[in-house]
């Protein structure tokens, strides 16, 4: 997901910093892309890592219009009472608490930029009482369908998607007078490695859950289609859009 939008940003003709734990996987996604770019390595759990990437990318960029958290992981499967403590802390430490690392330093670097509006055509018309004065920086967080209702046998994954959107609609009221938005997806079953690696994970009769047959548009998500709407979410196309959540979900 972080590689499709990725590419679509640079189709876009935005500069990217492609950030991941597994450092060969962005150097690919990076030679996909069309317009300037670094590779960062991140482990998102750790402050120092999260603190480096953003350093790196405004050392190479100036400043960091929009960022896409996804890191994200699927977890163990397992009902609560059979649950690792440790694989609670562990799925909760990448997929919420890397979610609000990366926020943390990402809004303290925004807070420093002049606030920026990229079509001023569009806005140059409009009524005072609405004009839009232009947005220091938008981010979008990936919370997940998980966050919207249960999710059995991962509890804690489940957690942390509940949790990403929590902390997406604090960030959100906090810093909606500074000119950052912050809003987040929530996805049903779209086609990555994740997804593969979860369906391996689930027991043959569950598996039906991460299929067509269980999405009411009878398919499931490519990546591309998330990108898509984090692209459009972190322009400034939708600039009154802060603490949303867009269910990206075929129905379900
Ligand atoms: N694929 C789906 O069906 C689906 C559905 C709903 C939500 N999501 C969420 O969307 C996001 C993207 O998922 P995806 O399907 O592209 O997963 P993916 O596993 O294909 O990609 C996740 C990426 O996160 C990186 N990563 C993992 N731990 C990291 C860490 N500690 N620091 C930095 N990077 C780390 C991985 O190296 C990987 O490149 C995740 O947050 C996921 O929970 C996915």
């Amino acid at each position: 997901m972080g590689r499709a939008t990725a590419v679509r940003f640079a189709e876009l003709g935005y500069s990217c910093v492609v950030a991941d734990i597994d450092e060969q996987s962005a150097k690919e996604t990076l030679g996909m892309l069309q317009t300037p770019g670094i590779v960062v390595q991140v482990d998102v759990t750790m402050a120092t890592s999260v603190e480096a990437m953003v350093t790196a990318a405004v050392k190479r960029f100036g400043r960091i219009d929009c960022a896409f958290n996804c890191a994200g992981t699927e977890g163990n499967l397992a009902k609560i009472a059979d649950h690792p403590e440790e694989e609670f802390d562990r799925v909760m430490g990448v997929n919420a608490k890397g979610v609000w690392l990366c926020l943390k330093y990402e809004i303290a670097q925004m807070l420093q930029q002049e606030p920026v509006v990229s079509d001023p055509a569009r806005w140059a018309d409009k009524p005072d009482v609405c004009r839009f004065r232009g947005q220091r920086g938008s981010i979008v967080n990936a919370s997940s369908r998980a966050g919207l209702g249960p999710m059995p046998n991962n509890s804690a994954y489940c957690a942390s998607k509940w949790a990403v959107l929590g902390i997406t609609e604090t960030a959100a009221v906090e810093y909606a007078k500074d000119g950052i938005r912050v809003n987040a997806i929530c996805p049903a079953a779209t086609a990555t490695p994740m997804l593969d690696r979860f369906k391996e994970k689930l027991p043959p009769d569950l598996r039906g859950s991460t299929g067509p047959g269980f999405h009411p548009v009878g398919r499931i998500a490519a990546p591309e289609e998330m990108a898509e709407a984090v692209c459009w979410l972190c322009s400034d196309a939708c600039p009154f859009t802060t603490g949303e959540h867009l269910k990206i979900s075929g129905g379900v």
